[in-house]
């Protein structure tokens, strides 16, 4: 396949030399079908080892290497060349302090993770086989289930920029995983905790999160489901 040129323009920043970000240019050679991540990793083995970013399965399932692409959170493994312009700007996702360069301190968003409860509650004696669950029951939560926690929901929703404490579409998803899911018996403590004022109802039904979704959840519509289980149990 032949080769074209490409720009990487990277924000980069060294807390342990920068005062402040900056963006630095890397001319490179990528064919079409080359993913953005292929061209980061080009720069970093071949023209800046101090280039830093997260990365590792390199194929949209670890959920490590979210980032500001021309603009939009993506994955850089899931974007190839083709379908971006010869100048392709590159920053980490917003919203999380910038440990260095692409890679941010994830603590605060999985903080958020872990406040849901993300986990099967039920203190019933396993029987004897297994948990049965119908396909039906098990379809009303099989799309959140999909989540990889990659983080470009959150850290795309202005309401999360706008108050850092928001738990934000990630939290509420994963909440949602185990909220509609028939074996379990922790909903209420849940929607409990999504009731507080930087819970659910911060959420504006603005739809970033949706189209930054790199696993095609419907995040918002799980935001809206989570918020009518909280009105519908209140009745
Ligand atoms: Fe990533 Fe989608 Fe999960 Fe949000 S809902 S963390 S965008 S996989
Ligand atoms: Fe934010 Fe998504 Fe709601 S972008 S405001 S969480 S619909
Ligand atoms: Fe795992 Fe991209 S490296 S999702």
């Amino acid at each position: 396949m032949e080769k074209s040129k490409a720009t990487l323009k990277i924000k980069r920043f060294n807390p342990e030399k920068d005062n402040a970000p900056h963006w630095e240019s890397y001319q490179i050679e990528v064919e079409p079908t080359d993913r953005i991540l292929d061209g980061l990793n080009y720069v970093k083995w071949y023209q800046d080892g101090t280039l830093s970013f997260r990365r590792s399965c390199a194929h949209g399932i670890c959920g490590s290497d979210a980032m500001r692409i021309d603009g939009r959170n993506r994955l850089a493994c899931k974007i190839l060349f083709k379908d971006l312009g010869e100048v392709i700007t590159v920053e980490p996702i917003a919203g999380l302090p910038v440990i260095k360069d692409l890679i941010v301190d994830m603590e605060p968003f999985m903080e958020h993770y872990r406040a849901v409860l993300p986990y099967l509650i039920n203190d019933d004696p396993p029987p004897p086989d297994e948990r049965y669950q119908s396909p039906a029951d098990r379809a009303k939560f099989d799309d959140t289930t999909k989540c990889i926690l990659c983080a470009c929901c959150t850290t795309s929703c202005p309401s999360f920029w706008a108050k850092e404490e928001y738990i934000g579409p990630a939290a509420i998803v994963q909440a949602h995983r185990f909220i509609f899911d028939s074996r379990d018996h922790g909903a209420a403590e849940r929607l409990d905790i999504l009731s507080d004022s930087d819970g659910v109802w911060r959420c504006r039904t603005i739809f970033n999160c949706t189209d930054a979704c790199p696993r095609s959840i419907e995040v918002t519509r799980a935001i809206s489901e989570v918020k009518r289980e909280m009105l519908f149990r209140k009745m």
